[in-house]
């Protein structure tokens, strides 16, 4: 790492996401991911409720948020936990551990705010070593297609991971069915 790098990480600063982030995480999502992300099985999950803003948090430098990570809370069978993702660091600020750091802290943060597990789908290579696992061959499914080997999980609470089955939706969408199943 050279002195500008550590000039760099000096600056940056990690802070919860607020609404005034949105424009700037939506022009970092779009430059790391394409139009092509709005495809993705995670963001058609994403798309079928909020984010959790409290337990989302933005890396800025100065007054320019310059990476972002947001969570998402999601139900799989009898399991809840949040996703994460998308979690993206602006090209002139990748490999300066911004993205790692995001991560743990979002991680740290879902473990104080009793989130029993966290799954999203990414690189093995990259977040295995940040305490994330493959999840079993079969165990859950996206609504649309996904390379199995992407789909990883970070247990908090003991069990939490294997109670994780069946189809992945937004938490609101697993709550309002479970409604309607009770009304009926
Ligand atoms: C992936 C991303 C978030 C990493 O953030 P970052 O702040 O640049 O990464 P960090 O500084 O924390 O870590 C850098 C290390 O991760 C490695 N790395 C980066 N992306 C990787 C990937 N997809 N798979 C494996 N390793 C990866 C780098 O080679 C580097 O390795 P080194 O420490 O051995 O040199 C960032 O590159 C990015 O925004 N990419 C585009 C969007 C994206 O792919 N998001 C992740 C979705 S799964």
């Amino acid at each position: 790492m050279s002195l500008a790098d550590l000039k760099y990480l000096a600056d940056v600063k990690y802070l919860p996401e607020t609404p005034a982030h949105d424009p700037e995480i939506e022009a970092i999502n779009d430059e790391a991911f394409g139009p092509g992300r709005f495809v993705l099985a995670a963001y058609k999950i994403r798309q079928a409720g909020p984010h959790e803003r409290a337990l989302s948090f933005v890396a800025v430098d100065g007054a320019i948020v310059v990476a972002s990570v947001r969570m998402t809370r999601i139900a799989a069978g009898a399991g809840r936990a949040l996703m994460l993702g998308p979690l993206a660091v602006q090209p002139a600020f990748k490999n300066l551990g911004i993205g790692r750091k995001l991560v743990a802290i979002a991680l740290e943060a879902a473990a104080k705010a009793g989130a029993p597990a966290v799954m999203l789908v990414g690189d093995e290579p990259y977040y295995g070593p940040l305490g994330f696992r493959r999840l079993p061959r079969g165990q859950i499914s996206m609504p649309r297609p996904v390379d199995p080997d992407r789909l990883l999980a970070h247990e908090i609470v003991p069990g939490a991971v294997a109670r994780l089955a069946g189809e992945v939706c937004h938490a609101d969408q697993a709550r309002i069915a479970a409604h309607i199943a009770a009304m009926a």
